[in-house]
This record gives C-alpha cells, sequence and structure tokens, in this order.
C-alpha cells in the first residue's frame, strides 16, 4: 500500500491540466453495455475506479482494451451475463450504473447492493423505483438486487430525494430508458455536468434524449444504439481540488482542461473568500489562475447539488478555510455526514468543532504536519491540501483512497514544486522517522 509523504509551506506555481472527469466517465462506460456497436473514449482518467469497472464490465462480455494514455476502446462481445459480484460493487458504488443498461439490453440484471460508506448512509431506493416505473421487476434478495423485464416502457418517473436529486439515480434510469417503448420523462432530475455529458454520449449513439442539465428530461426510446467516439468532460472537482491547494499555499496556478462553467458557484466562494480566480481565454483554450495572494475571509456555505458548492469539494473547502481570518461554517445538505476528514485536520493541529449539522472551523490557524489516515477519496484530497499548507512534514495513509479518483494527484502537484513523494507504507520508509537515526548522526 502506498503512502503520500509531503513537506509542507511551499507555494504551488506553475500550469496543470486535468484529467478527465471521473464521475462522466464511469456512467459513460456502463452505458456502453447498451450497444453492440465498438466505442472509442477518450479523455478517461487513469483511474483505480476507471478499472474496477473495466474489470466489471470484462464480466458482463464487454472487450475493454486501452487504446492510448487516455482512451478506452469498448465492444459487447457476449451478451450472456447478467451479475454485478458483491466483491467488485462494495469497491465501487459506481458499478451500480451497470443495472439500468443491463434490465434495458439483456432484459436481466443481478447487481450487489453496494451498502454504506465512509460519507455516510447511500440507499438506492431511488434506482429501484425508477426501474420499477420502466416496467421491471425487482427483488431485493442476498444482498442483491435482481431485476428484470421484456422491454421497459416510458413513464415519469420523479427522481426527488430527501437530500436532493439523485445522480448516479438520473444516469441509470435516463440509460435504460433510451432503449424503452415510448417517452420516459424524468422530473427533479439531477442537474449535474456529468449527466448532461451521459446524455450527450447517449445521444451520439442514436438516443433521444433532451432537457439534460434541467430538471426535466425527457427520453423517447428507441429500438437500438450504434457504436460511437466521445470525449469525456474535464474533472470539475479535481480542477476545484487544484485551486484550492494553489489558494491554501499561496501559490499560483493555471490550470487547463477546464471548464469554469461547471465551477460557477465554487469560484464565487473562494472569491468571497478573498482568494484570486482568473478566467482566461486564449484562441479555443481556456484556463483558470488561482492564486492566493492574502490572508481568506472566513465564509459560510453548505455544499448542495449542481450547481451548488459540490459536496465533493466540500473536505478540501474545510481544510482551507482553517486559515482564514475568523471562523467559517460548513454544512453539508447532500451527504450531511460526510466530515470524517475533521478529526484527521485537527491532527494536524485544526481547531473545528461539530455544530447543529455541521462545522465551526476556527480560523487563523497554521497547521502542522502529522501523520494522517485518509478514510476516503475527498477526505484524502483534503489532507493533502492541508498537507501542503502546513508546516514540515505529514503522512498521508491509505492513498488507495486517492487514487480512486485523482490521476496521480502526487505527481501534479510534484509539477507544481510541492514536495510530494509517493512511497511504500512501512514505517521504516518515513524520511525523518529512522528511531536510530540520532545514533547515525551522531
Ligand atoms: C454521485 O454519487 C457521485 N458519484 C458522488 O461522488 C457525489 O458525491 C454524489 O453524486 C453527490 O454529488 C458518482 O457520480 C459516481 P446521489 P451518488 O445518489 O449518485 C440520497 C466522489 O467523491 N439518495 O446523488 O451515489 C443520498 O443518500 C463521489 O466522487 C437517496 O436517498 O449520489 C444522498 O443524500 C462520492 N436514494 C443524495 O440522495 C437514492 O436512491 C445524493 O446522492 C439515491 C440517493
Amino acid at each position: 500500500m502506498d503512502m503520500l509523504v509531503i513537506r509542507g509551506g511551499q507555494p504551488l506555481r506553475g500550469t496543470v491540466r486535468t484529467s478527465g472527469a471521473k464521475n462522466a466517465a464511469l456512467p459513460i462506460m456502463a452505458a456502453c453495455l447498451l450497444t453492440d456497436g465498438p466505442v472509442r473514449l477518450s479523455e478517461v482518467p487513469k483511474l483505480a475506479d476507471v478499472d474496477s469497472l473495466s474489470q466489471l464490465l470484462r464480466l458482463l462480455g464487454v472487450d475493454v482494451e486501452a487504446t492510448g494514455p487516455q482512451e478506452l476502446s469498448l465492444r459487447v462481445i457476449d451478451r450472456q451475463h447478467f451479475t454485478a459480484p458483491y466483491d467488485l460493487v462494495r469497491k465501487m458504488r459506481a458499478s451500480i450504473c451497470v443495472l439500468g443498461p443491463l434490465v434495458a439490453r439483456r432484459g436481466r440484471a443481478k447487481v450487489s447492493l453496494p451498502g454504506g460508506c465512509n460519507i455516510g448512509h447511500r440507499p438506492i431506493d431511488l434506482h429501484l423505483r425508477g426501474l420499477e416505473a420502466l416496467g421491471a421487476q425487482i427483488r431485493v434478495e442476498g444482498g442483491y438486487v435482481e431485476a428484470s423485464a421484456r422491454r421497459l416502457r416510458g413513464a415519469t418517473i420523479s427522481l426527488a430525494g430527501p437530500c436532493g436529486s439523485t445522480v448516479t439515480g438520473t444516469a441509470n434510469i435516463m440509460a435504460a430508458a433510451v432503449l424503452a417503448s415510448g417517452v420516459t420523462t424524468i422530473t427533479s432530475a439531477a442537474l449535474e455536468p456529468e449527466i448532461v455529458d451521459l446524455a450527450e454520449f447517449l445521444n451520439g449513439l442514436g438516443a433521444q434524449i433532451t432537457g439534460q442539465g434541467t430538471p426535466e428530461i425527457r427520453i423517447e426510446g428507441v429500438a437500438a444504439l450504434s457504436g460511437g467516439k466521445y470525449s469525456v468532460i474535464p474533472d470539475r472537482i479535481e480542477a476545484a481540488t487544484l485551486m484550492i491547494a494553489a489558494i491554501a499555499t499561496r501559490g499560483e496556478v493555471t490550470i487547463t482542461n477546464i471548464q469554469p462553467t461547471h465551477l460557477e458557484s465554487v469560484i464565487h466562494l473562494l472569491r468571497e473568500a478573498g482568494a484570486d480566480i482568473e478566467i482566461e481565454q486564449s484562441g479555443e483554450e481556456t484556463r483558470v489562475v488561482a492564486a492566493g495572494r492574502r490572508m481568506l475571509r472566513p465564509i459560510e456555505f453548505s455544499a448542495t447539488p449542481y450547481p451548488g458548492v459540490p459536496t465533493d469539494l466540500q473536505a478540501q473547502l474545510t481544510a482551507l478555510l482553517t486559515a482564514a481570518a475568523g471562523d467559517s461554517t460548513v454544512t453539508d445538505a447532500v451527504f450531511p455526514n460526510r466530515f470524517m476528514h475533521v478529526s484527521e485536520l485537527c491532527r494536524m493541529g485544526a481547531r473545528i468543532e461539530h455544530r447543529g449539522d455541521g462545522v465551526v472551523i476556527r480560523g487563523r490557524n497554521r497547521l502542522s504536519g502529522a501523520s494522517v489516515m485518509a478514510s476516503d477519496l475527498r477526505a484524502s484530497a483534503a489532507l493533502a491540501v492541508a498537507a501542503l499548507a502546513a508546516e514540515g512534514q505529514s503522512v498521508i495513509r491509505r492513498v488507495y483512497h486517492l487514487d480512486r479518483g485523482y490521476e496521480r494527484l502526487d505527481l501534479k502537484l510534484q509539477s507544481l514544486g510541492g514536495q510530494v513523494e509517493r512511497i511504500l507504507d512501512s514505517p521504516d520508509s518515513i524520511p525523518g522517522s529512522d528511531p536510530t537515526a540520532f545514533l547515525k548522526a551522531a
């Protein structure tokens, strides 16, 4: 298992390119089950989650091949299989995205229930209700969802949940409805750019989807889809994490392959806190320059569904605000218990208190390096931000969480001058941790 050793205090400077969006690439890959035609995807990030989904798709009879550094070619070669086993689904919840495409194309799916995870209770009732409305028979037994249908038929389905619309639920139902007979209308659909990307991808294969990016998506069912080519949108969460790291270290970083329109609420929030964010257009290319030139102002925000501040940035923003000139308040309306990073940040000297539904971050605080443990993907990114800004050396363990969703963040940070080293996790390998060092030095 790898860990990151980060020596903080170095302002990040330079230019870095964002990879393709994990949360767009995964449902798009799963949707390849809907067609027999070959699909070529570019800007697919090289991530552990992409590897896990490729493994699952292979089990389901899809030939998945890397045809370039960020390119995958996918083609269904065997339609006999319909089971997504627990061992793969537990590694990555996005595996649930195969459910809709499997029922729609193969008439049958058996997918392990993903269960809870470190960011809280994550039910899939809305996915199941949506598929039932499309005419699927659903049974939950032995930890698996079994769904079957001869042919799905269009319906009107609301995907509103107690904490907003469901993102992968919208992906699942939209993908399933593409091959249903008649028209499906999803109301209270998720507005996330990754849903728009999936709809554009499916339309490129011959689907008839309109309204993506609005709360009402209309899908006119078609008999079959073709193959095609598609390029995945840039990862807005990775881009914003890099912006936050630049600001936290009082550096200046230019980010390319970024769509600032996907980050409006975040850019607004960071500017409100006093960070400098410039959007530059040079010919076809849009670049965002993020800089931290002064002490930040404290702010108050709640993570909400798109177009709000994403829950996937809540942890990184919490880490950033430890250095603000006063107390900030943060809540998470999407995953109200997503605060596992708080106790690790406190190990680095942060003063964060749970209050009501969220946390209060006491500002004016220079963090100090410590040994910390990543508990989930975005929590590990928050720890990396904190470690880069802290005084001294930090060791972040369980970096496999980070590798699930960030394409070699360590290398990208290094290219910006960050003192980040990836080493094999063993107490002997931590620079400066050799207990006999003082003897050798003597
Ligand atoms: C997606 O998860 C993302 N994952 C998550 O990214 C992200 O945090 C989340 O959306 C919210 O933006 C992918 O896109 C692969 P939801 P998803 O269903 O779809 C409740 C990351 O770090 N809910 O939109 O699983 C749920 O409990 C991650 O990259 C129901 O009540 O999230 C939550 O409170 C982690 N019933 C809210 O809705 C359901 O059937 C939103 O969840 C489904 C969800």
